[in-house]
């Protein structure tokens, strides 16, 4: 069965539900990982290096062992050896060998959380230690090229002559952008609870997918994933931090190895978190545009430079965006990696797009500049007819209806061509404008079982992930749609391994593959039963292929505007208002819809004037490692968010004619407030965050 086999007929689809499991989690008796009863669990606190490089001479665990309720002390020495080691992120305790800064070595168990990390502050650990280098320099002569960058996409992409064609050109745009390391913050850190009965494994996990977790997991222990049971109903967010397991879930299981039968809660502290769970590499990004007079570009060329780990390659994908965004007959485009000494990048929201989008879109809006044009009109200008990259027709592609409207909604009008001849109050204020992009990724291999029950009754059963974006609601819209009866007659059961297998709540691409699964299971209970299916009832639908997806070039669009205002005395940064205004097909629940949006433009903002991780090179490690230091917008810091968006008709996209929405709202918004800070105060900002000293 194809995607596009049939739409669903909206009812609950596009109704402004309230989330399904709201009350739960307000009244506090949503269990989350860390929280489910096990019996009478065990607490496990990590041992970190406290050096970034080297090898471990010695390990004193004497002083730990002898603390009051503490079990075990793990370390390389007595840690269980894993059947495949192949991932060396994974490959906890398995050798002395230090390859950064804050690298588990080893583990404390013990009756109490207290317990465990207080004996875990008394192992005392020796290093031979190396040399090491963890600071990205875009000068360094060791860039190597990957073989592909995050997503599969080519590293390199060359088209027409880009160097010819920017020679030639009338209007030029040639700067480095940079972009600061960023560190995926969850309100819910990562929490695993392990238990290990009769040779399989039981893990509560916060995750963005249980079946990623098991087939991930249990080849390290020598498991088939039918031995591997991952539980996850609820989870405190993830950003992408928790789409891939890390070493804590493996330090878990290996601790829980060490008590048969007792659940072992193991979270990482927030320090921790800036160690062993991801984060988003910061980028260098030489930009070059080629223009005629009247703003149409005839060349681009991206070069991206990103770091990654000593032990274990990520490559962030951050000029992908550039190939498909404008029409440009000549386009290049590459990505150079620096390896280095520390911990491994991994996903942080629209990895990629996000740090990709900032560099283009500030280009971009200086090239408006030198052409004398209006930044809206020179993105229309440069509008293709089709992917410039790929030949394929745009399945949908509404970004100009996005900047339309984004320019109603902010009073575009208002803002002055030239910067710096706006003050009011002692302040410059200011107007900028920026695209979102996002992929529509189609991910094979969900299914999804529908029951019918007593009474009309229906019970949908996916493994899938609610990391608070409101799949538990969204979804079960979709189930009553495709089922054709009312959404209270729908029960959903998602997170956990027992259900259907499901793909990874990442790359906004869970309500596409889950959404897809469902209504194929709907269709085929209904075809086989008709309308009233006898109690007990079943069918199974699984996400196929979308052979659309061989024929077009599938997208979210969006616009995002921002109103700055500078204090001119102190530099002071404030941005009174953001308008996201974006296409993304259908929207199946405009609440949470909404949630996702201003969740992504509000972490675009922080994004933009905050967040920094500061790695200190002698130490080789973040310096501003908690939430004190690495500072995240709060309340005060954010403004009027006007979301909305346009009518989108899609047909091609899946059965629902839904985009994902869950990375979007981050992509662009650092760069339309970099461009009003322009617009403000006439300072181009090229390097992230804008902080106050880059504006007097
Ligand atoms: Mo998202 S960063 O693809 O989990």
């Amino acid at each position: 069965m194809t995607a596009t086999q049939g739409r669903v007929r909206p009812r609950a689809i596009g109704t402004p539900l309230d989330r399904l499991d709201g009350r739960a989690k307000v009244t506090g008796s949503a269990r989350y990982a860390y929280e489910q009863p096990v019996g009478e669990p065990v607490y496990l606190h990590a041992v970190q290096a406290t050096v970034a490089r080297g090898r471990i001479t010695g390990i004193d665990t004497e002083a730990a062992a002898a603390v009051p309720g503490v079990l075990a002390v793990l370390t390389h020495r007595n840690a269980p050896r894993l059947a495949d080691t192949r991932d060396a992120e994974l490959a906890v305790l398995q050798s002395d060998a230090v390859a950064f800064r804050g690298q588990f070595v080893g583990g404390v168990v013990a009756t109490t959380s207290e317990a465990a990390r207080y004996a875990a502050s008394l192992v005392r650990t020796t290093y031979d230690t190396q040399p090491h280098d963890s600071v990205l320099r875009p000068d360094r002569d060791d860039l190597y090229a990957p073989e592909s960058v995050n997503g599969g996409f080519a590293t390199d992409t060359e088209q027409g002559d880009v160097e010819a064609a920017l020679a030639s050109a009338a209007v030029t745009v040639d700067q480095t952008y940079t972009t600061a390391m960023n560190h995926n913050n969850p309100m819910e850190p990562h929490t695993t609870v392990a238990v290990w009965n009769d040779g399989e494994l039981t893990l509560y996990e916060s995750t963005q997918g249980v079946h990623m977790v098991r087939s991930q997991v249990a080849p390290l222990f020598g498991l088939q994933p039918d031995e591997v049971h991952v539980v996850s109903p609820f989870v405190g967010g993830g950003f992408g931090s928790k789409g891939t397991p890390h070493a804590p879930v493996v330090l878990a299981a290996m601790a829980a190895r060490l008590v048969p039968g007792r659940a072992v809660r193991f979270a990482l502290t927030r320090p921790q978190m800036f160690f062993v769970a991801g984060y988003r590499t910061p980028t260098v990004q030489h930009i070059r545009l080629g223009a005629d007079r009247g703003g149409r570009l005839t060349a681009i060329s991206v070069d991206a430079v990103s770091q990654t780990s000593r032990i274990k390659e990520f490559a962030e994908q951050t000029a992908v965006a550039a190939r498909m965004m404008y029409a440009a007959p000549h386009r290049r485009t590459t990505h150079r990696l620096a390896r280095l000494d520390v911990p491994v990048p991994s996903w942080m929201r629209a990895p990629g797009e996000c740090p990709g989008m900032f560099a283009a879109e500030v280009a971009m809006d200086e090239l408006a500049e030198a052409c004398g044009l209006d930044p809206v009109e020179l993105r229309i200008r440069n509008e293709p007819a089709t992917d410039p990259e790929t030949g394929r027709p745009f399945s949908s592609r509404n970004l100009v209806a996005c900047l339309r409207e984004g320019a109603r909604r902010i009073g575009w009008e208002r803002r002055e061509q030239a910067p710096r001849s706006r003050r009011e109050a002692g302040h410059l204020v200011g107007l900028g404008v920026a695209a979102s992009v996002y992929p529509v990724f189609w991910m094979p291999g969900s299914s999804a079982t529908v029951r019918a029950g007593a009474g009309g009754r229906y019970t949908v059963s996916i493994g899938a992930a609610d990391l608070g974006t409101g799949t538990w609601t969204a979804l079960a819209q979709i189930a009553a749609d495709a089922l054709e009866v009312p959404v209270e007659r729908v029960e959903l059961r998602i997170g956990d391994t027992a259900f259907p297998p499901a793909s990874v709540a990442g790359g906004s691409s869970g309500i596409t593959a889950w959404g897809s699964a469902v209504v194929h299971a709907a269709r085929r209970l209904r075809e086989t039963y008709g309308n009233a299916p006898p109690d007990g009832a079943e069918a199974t639908g699984e996400t196929g292929d979308n052979p659309a997806t061989e024929r077009f070039a599938m997208y979210a669009f969006g616009a995002q505007f921002a109103e700055v205002r500078v204090d001119e005395e102190t530099g002071e940064v404030r941005v009174p208002r953001l308008v996201g205004v974006f296409a993304a097909g259908c929207v199946i629940n405009p609440k949470t819809a909404r949630s996702q949006l201003v969740g992504g433009m509000t972490m675009g903002l922080s994004m933009a004037l905050h967040e920094e991780s500061h790695v200190d090179g002698r130490l080789g490690q973040v310096a501003n490692h908690d939430l004190a230091e690495y500072h995240i917008a709060a309340n005060a810091d954010v403004g009027d968010i006007d979301v909305s968006w346009i009518d989108e008709d899609d047909p091609h996209v899946n059965p629902m004619g839904s985009k994902g929405i869950g990375e979007i709202g981050i992509v662009g918004t650092a760069a339309a407030v970099a461009n009003a800070a322009h617009n403000a105060t006439g300072v181009r900002v090229r390097d992230l965050p804008i902080t106050l000293d880059k504006l007097l």
